[in-house]
């Protein structure tokens, strides 16, 4: 089983992709970090929290606080509405939340994969405030990464907060370029393949139908789907972050470019946006960038996922 560690900001396809990697086999979820993005640090901390007891996670599977802010973007920017209310559409939270670990993502993060070199996958489906931080509090810590999986960017498609930026860019886009210029090795699941791999809400409904933490996954991706379609006139909704996530357990969903990538901190109208040059991948720094995707079976990988749940 592939080692991951999960960097998110709960928001609704976060809490989808926590409870895919929770569900696959193919993946041992070592820890969750949290950092604001879609809503505050103290929300997401709870729905984080509310998603691994749906999930029926182990009581001591770490849930480690980190940044509640961009790096050096003055303000963290508004919470995301597709959301809904306090980044979960309204879910109720638990009576009785999990506890938060005592640590703090950046240093976390770092011990966790100088413990064990060469075989953490990070997963980050947020803003990269925390993986920034910690590659610049901890030099040693990045080269003992397997991998770094990053959701965000539009290479080569329009943004979704403004035309030419991804919201998780967008949000610390100085973070995200300095994730992208460390030379690791990174892939990148942006806008390119989530927009190309759309959950149609008739799959919500039927899993919306069913009991247990699978009924409760349904309701939130089918008001995912109603409040995207009232903004995009589609019955379906991207799920990225569960994207990136099944970009770890089964790679051939996605095909790849290789290039040198990097994120535009100071246009007028262009910050955030990923600049990705896939003309001369002799050139590349180690970047992959997600192209295309078998939408299709990535759909198929969720509902058998989530299904799982109806008990
Ligand atoms: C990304 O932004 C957030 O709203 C989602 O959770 C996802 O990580 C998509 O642009
Ligand atoms: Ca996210």
């Amino acid at each position: 089983r592939i080692p991951v560690v999960i960097d998110c900001d709960p928001g609704v396809d976060d809490a989808i992709a926590l409870l895919l990697a929770l569900a696959s086999p193919e993946l041992h979820v070592r820890g969750v970090t949290l950092v604001a993005g879609n809503t505050s640090l103290a929300n997401v901390e709870r729905n984080a929290a509310q998603v691994l007891d749906l999930a029926g996670a182990p009581a001591d599977l770490p849930l480690v606080p980190g940044l509640a802010g961009p790096v050096a973007r003055i303000e963290r920017i508004p919470d995301e509405p597709i959301h809904g209310a306090g980044g979960l559409g309204g879910l109720e939270p638990s009576a009785t939340p999990r506890p938060s670990h005592a640590g703090h993502a950046v240093d976390w993060l770092a011990e966790q994969a100088l413990a064990a070199p060469g075989e953490l996958t990070l997963v980050a489906l947020g803003p990269l405030s925390n993986v920034a931080a910690m590659l610049a509090r901890h030099p040693q810590a990045g080269p003992a990464f397997r991998e770094i999986v990053v959701m965000g960017g539009a290479a080569f498609v329009q943004g979704n907060v403004t035309p030419a930026a991804e919201f998780n860019f967008f949000a610390d886009p100085e973070a995200a370029r300095y994730v992208l210029a460390s030379g690791l090795p990174v892939r990148v699941v942006g806008l390119d393949v989530t927009r190309a791999a759309l959950f149609p809400l008739e799959e919500a409904e039927r899993l919306a139908a069913l009991p247990a933490t699978a009924g409760v996954a349904g309701r939130l991706l089918r008001d995912f789907a109603l409040r995207y379609q009232a903004r995009f006139e589609v019955a379906a909704v991207p799920v990225h972050d569960a994207l990136a996530v099944a970009a770890v357990s089964h790679p051939a969903l996605l095909g790849w470019a290789e290039g040198e990538a990097t994120v535009e901190c100071a246009g007028e109208v262009t910050r955030g946006a990923l600049v990705a040059d896939v003309r001369r991948p002799e050139r590349a720094r180690r970047a992959r960038i997600a192209l295309s995707v078998d939408s299709a079976a990535f759909v198929r990988l969720l509902c058998e996922r989530l299904t799982g749940y109806a008990r």
